[in-house]
């Protein structure tokens, strides 16, 4: 089966074809058209502009990835698009121009969850995960830790109750003076800063249920900055380049500890072997780093008896941790649920 997947949720206009056959799922081509740099001169993502960035980019992607994959209209087996949750005006690009050639094609039509579509980031490399497992998605407005049981069977255990992994990365960026997308960002400048140099806050690592929160961590840097708490340093920051990798390494290291921490206790809460990590925020190499030293930490306090793997991690390659229509082609593959081009809605609110 080939899929040509397509996803606007935000300021990304992209497009792929995909193929699954037997249980192994090859990206023949995928392509992203981002508006980041346009964006990125206002600080943030501006609604409106996003949406009129995606209607240029649409088309171009579309051709590019029929064209570059050596595809015709004949061969794609069904279209799948992201449904929501984003931006309403980037969504509708993506979704109307799905529906028009699902209706002209005659092809069957797959709305999926952008969220969920994250998650299928890890069935498109070598070693796909197996259930169940525990997923981690960390984007620019999600944190959720979600138990899967099979595709399409899931529990979501708990998520964020205001600022996301992301955002947290994205608002410190800029109290930073850094450019837009943040985490980025300061993940550059913190590989060559000093993560114990600011003892920053890790809200809710210890609390009993599988809920975040990061905004305390956004508020603390904020304070920090302005030297309410921390007068000399304050003053000190704003003048030193060392201080602001030093402040970068800190705030990455509270926000990476938090995850890790919080998903491996959940996964030994579940009994589950398998961790799924999706999202903007998985493209942190730090975050991978701490993960494979915590696990490999578990290994050695569960006793030498053991020498089987106690978790197997699962994080996409970078390109494919942040918004494309690979993983919404693949998601697909997975949840074949044709639905009616007539009476598909993008649905900015969708959640999981
Ligand atoms: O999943 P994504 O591409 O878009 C959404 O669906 O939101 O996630 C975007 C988020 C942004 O907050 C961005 O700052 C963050 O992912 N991000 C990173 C890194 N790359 C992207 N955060 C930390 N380290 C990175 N290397
Ligand atoms: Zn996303």
């Amino acid at each position: 089966m080939i899929i040509l997947g397509i996803e606007t949720s935000c300021d990304e206009t992209a497009a792929a074809v995909v193929q699954k056959s037997g249980d192994r799922v090859t990206i023949l081509f995928n392509v992203v058209a981002s508006s980041a740099a346009l964006q990125a001169k206002y600080g943030g993502v501006i609604p409106e502009q996003a949406a009129r960035e995606q209607i240029k980019s649409i088309i171009p992607v579309i051709e590019e990835s029929l064209q570059a994959s050596d595809h015709r209209q004949q061969d794609i087996d069904a279209i799948a698009v992201t449904k929501g949750p984003g931006l309403i005006g980037s969504l509708l690009v993506g979704v109307e121009t799905a529906k028009t050639l699902a209706t002209v094609w005659d092809k069957p039509l797959i709305p999926i969850n952008h969220l969920l579509g994250h998650f299928y980031a890890n069935w498109l490399g070598d070693k796909t995960p197996t259930f169940p497992c525990l997923g981690l998605l960390i984007s620019g407005g999600h944190t959720d830790l979600v138990l899967f049981k099979d595709h399409g069977k899931y529990e979501y255990l708990g998520g964020t109750r205001d600022d996301a992994a992301g955002e947290c990365f994205d608002k410190c960026a800029r109290l930073l003076n850094l450019p837009y997308p943040g985490g980025p960002e300061i993940s550059r400048l913190a590989t060559h800063g000093d993560p114990s140099k600011f003892d920053l806050p890790r809200p809710m690592i210890d609390s009993k249920d599988f809920d975040f929160s990061f905004s305390g961590l956004k508020t603390a840097v904020s304070n920090l900055l302005q030297g309410h708490s921390l007068s000399t340093q304050g003053v000190t920051l704003r003048n030193s380049p060392k201080a602001k990798r030093d402040l970068a390494a800190s705030i990455e290291q509270a926000i990476v500890d938090v995850l890790v921490t919080k998903t491996l206790k959940a996964a030994q809460k579940y009994k589950v072997k398998e961790i799924i990590v999706a999202g903007g925020v998985a493209a942190n190499r730090k975050l991978a780093s701490e993960f494979k030293l915590k696990i490999e930490n578990c290994k050695l306090k569960i006793s030498g008896a053991c020498d089987s793997e106690i978790f197997n991690l699962h994080i996409p390659s970078a390109n494919l941790c942040t918004d494309n229509a690979a993983m919404i082609a693949a998601a697909a593959l997975f949840n074949y649920h044709p639905t009616d081009p007539l009476t598909l809605q993008a649905n900015p609110n969708l959640s999981l």
